[in-house]
């Protein structure tokens, strides 16, 4: 394979630009919060170069108005309360931050671990954060101040931190619990991602926002604590904190001497740094969330591609009695029934068949995808003569994606919103040991010049695609390791005509190019029909006629094929309107005792369709079919055999 340009210069990065600050700083909100903020930590960091005076020696005149010596004026006992402001601010923003800080780390690593994991661990993590919630919380802040009295500003910290974690857990945990559900988490473990990868990678990014609001709003809870904790006496008011300061001012009647200089400050500080919390807040949720356009892209050139063959011998593929369906309350749907079919390597296999004969079901069956409910009965599916079916966990990652990956109709919604497109392509190679920055970048822009996507779009997050576009990236994806087999379900069914043909084209140039087998599902049979080099007809979970694609399309041999055909506009000539099949497929949650398709078949014979089974058998070199009209052959018929009982 080759292509166009030379390997671009790597995009220069602007460290302080790409940083959380510079980021914050093109927020509006952003940037006034970080001003407060920054000015405060600043003002408390170099108080003793602004001010002379220690904050804590009463060495002035008692209850002096702002003024000329003293800006913000004195307390009662003399002290100079701008002094006290300065480095008030230390141990205010001291306790704030690292409260907030722990207290987040608290939550979110509770909140995330119980909605990731459930069952046992969530319930047990539910039922502590429940219990720490429902206790009251500033009765609980002075009862364990009061423990840990004299002990000094860590224990302020600790305490606040132990108290203000559930509520960030319980909204994280709800939050993280919708997102598990979401295709990319999804792809991400099909993909072989581990566990700590997925929580922090992919979804601790999309919980962004509501983490960083809960670290403001927890900071904000734990300057408040110590403000309640300080003015009840209860905090260590032997330290210079905007809470002790009202303490005093309170203790030693401020209001009523009418000092109301020594409330105001310190008051005016905390409303202060809560605005610059909450400013920050809005800043934090404008940049985490990538549709408010605050990030950029950057071009590149193309890159030579140099994709290598996958090689076999015999079937790449081969699924044999496969048994596959769902366990549900009601009993077991036995959605695939016995199949047995073989891909060759580079081999394009079309599947058909109306909707519920179990396509799907199939596909994710055989390539140990299928999720609970489903359920795998008996069978085996051997990919490279290693049998998907019995493979442990570690195994199956390993080859997940690397020797066989998938797209499915609603691919797209696989792309993490809020991770840029490049990662993403990243990702799946990473996860399979290829870590050079300089292979990924190449692979990638390979990738994209092979699914026809301007290589720009690496660095776009996956709102600026199409929904073309982004199913194309998911091929990209699905192709990153040039496995050997690709299942597609459906996976232009969501665009429309024009592009889905187009992506289809490009498909098939990739697999010819790269030697890769494909089973791939769609109801466009004229499509499937121009594509496959067989095609599998499905019916009632069974395959009942496979042939090529010529074959079926020109000499259908089953009445169910024969029926299918002629339900689709023809490939060319006049488009008139097709007849239907008439009658509904049986429920595939009985047992069968003859033909599936006898109540709907027009040239059904009855006393023997109905009574036996047609066995799938060869009638022409390459043509299989299931059907007494052309072999006598009937199938023995196998019960449903448990033997396995595994899902993905
Ligand atoms: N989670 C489930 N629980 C119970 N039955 C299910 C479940 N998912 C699918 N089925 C049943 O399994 C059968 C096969 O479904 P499957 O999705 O494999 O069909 P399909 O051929 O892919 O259909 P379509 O063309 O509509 O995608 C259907 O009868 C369906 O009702
Ligand atoms: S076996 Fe009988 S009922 Fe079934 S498709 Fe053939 S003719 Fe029709
Ligand atoms: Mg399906």
């Amino acid at each position: 394979m080759t292509t166009t340009a030379a390997t671009p210069a790597p995009a220069s990065r602007n460290w302080l630009r790409d940083s959380v600050i510079g980021l914050m700083w093109r927020s509006p909100q952003g940037r006034v919060g970080l001003i407060i903020l920054l000015t405060m930590f600043f003002l408390g960091l170099f108080a003793p170069l602004i001010t002379p005076y220690d904050p804590s020696v009463g060495a002035f005149a008692t209850n002096l108005p702002p003024g000329a010596g003293h800006p913000l004026g004195t307390t009662a006992l003399g002290q100079d309360i701008f002094a006290q402001l300065l480095y008030g601010a230390r141990l205010t923003l001291l306790i704030g931050l690292a409260s907030g800080a722990i207290s987040t780390l608290i939550g979110t690593t509770m909140g995330l671990t119980a909605a990731y994991f459930g069952g046992r661990i969530g319930a047990v993590i539910n039922l502590i954060t429940n219990v720490v919630l429902v206790v009251p919380g500033l009765p609980m802040l002075i009862v364990v101040s009061a423990f840990l009295r004299g002990t000094g500003v860590l224990s302020i910290i600790l305490v606040i931190a132990l108290t203000g974690w559930p509520w960030g857990a319980r909204v994280l945990r709800s939050q993280a619990l919708t997102l598990r559900e979401r295709d990319f988490v999804h792809a991400a473990t099909m993909s072989g991602e581990s566990h700590v990868r997925i929580v922090f990678k992919e979804m601790l990014p999309n919980l962004a926002g509501i983490i960083a609001a809960n670290f403001f709003s927890t900071a904000l809870y734990a300057v408040l604590s110590e403000a309640s904790l300080s003015f009840l006496g209860i905090g260590d008011v032997s330290k210079v904190t905007w809470g002790t300061m009202l303490y005093w001012a309170q203790a030693k009647q401020a209001l009523l001497q009418g000092s109301w200089w020594w409330v105001a400050a310190p008051g005016l500080g905390i409303a202060l740094l809560g605005t610059a919390f909450a400013l920050l807040n809005f800043g934090i949720d404008e940049i985490s969330n990538p549709k408010s356009g605050h990030r950029t892209k950057a071009p590149k050139a193309l890159d030579p591609v140099d994709g290598t063959p996958v090689n076999g011998n015999g079937a790449l593929l081969s699924i044999t009695n496969l048994n596959a369906g769902y366990s549900t309350p009601e009993g077991n749907v036995r959605a695939v029934r016995d199949v047995t079919l073989d891909i060759a390597p580079g081999e394009f296999v079309g599947l058909a068949g109306e909707s519920g004969c179990g396509k799907s079901t199939l596909a994710f069956a055989a390539t140990r995808l299928l999720e609970s409910p489903g359920v795998v009965f008996s069978g085996q599916s051997r990919l490279n003569g290693k049998d998907l079916l019995r493979m442990n966990a570690e195994e199956l990652r390993q080859i997940r994606w690397k020797e066989y990956s998938l797209v499915f109709q609603a691919s797209m919604n696989v792309l993490n919103p809020v991770i840029k497109i490049r990662e993403q392509v990243y990702d799946a190679m990473q996860a399979h040991g290829v870590k050079d920055a300089a292979t990924l970048d190449r692979r990638a822009r390979e990738l994209f010049e092979l699914v026809g996507i301007r290589e720009s779009y690496l660095d776009a997050y996956p709102h600026q695609l199409s929904g073309g576009m982004k199913q194309r990236v998911v091929i990209a994806i699905a192709l990153a390791l040039e496995p050997k087999l690709v299942v597609m379900d459906e996976p232009t069914t969501a665009l429309d005509v024009v592009v889905q043909r187009q992506i289809l084209q490009e498909i098939n140039d990739v697999r010819r190019r790269l030697n890769i087998s494909i089973i791939f599902i769609t109801h466009d049979l004229s499509l499937l029909v121009e594509m496959s080099d067989r095609m599998a007809i499905m019916y009632a979970g069974e395959i009942v006629e496979l042939a090529s694609a010529d074959d079926i399309y020109m000499r259908p041999k089953h009445p169910y094929t024969q029926k299918l055909m002629t339900a689709f506009p023809p490939l060319s000539g006049d488009r008139e309107r097709r007849e239907g099949i008439p009658g509904r497929p049986p429920s595939l949650s009985l047992e069968l005792s003859g033909c599936p398709f006898f109540d709907r078949c027009s040239l059904r014979i009855e006393g023997k369709c109905d009574t036996q089974k047609p066995a799938l058998v060869q009638v022409e070199v390459g043509h299989q079919v299931a059907c007494f009209l052309h072999s006598g052959a009937v199938d023995a018929g196998k019960t449903l055999n448990p033997d396995l009982g595994v899902n993905a």
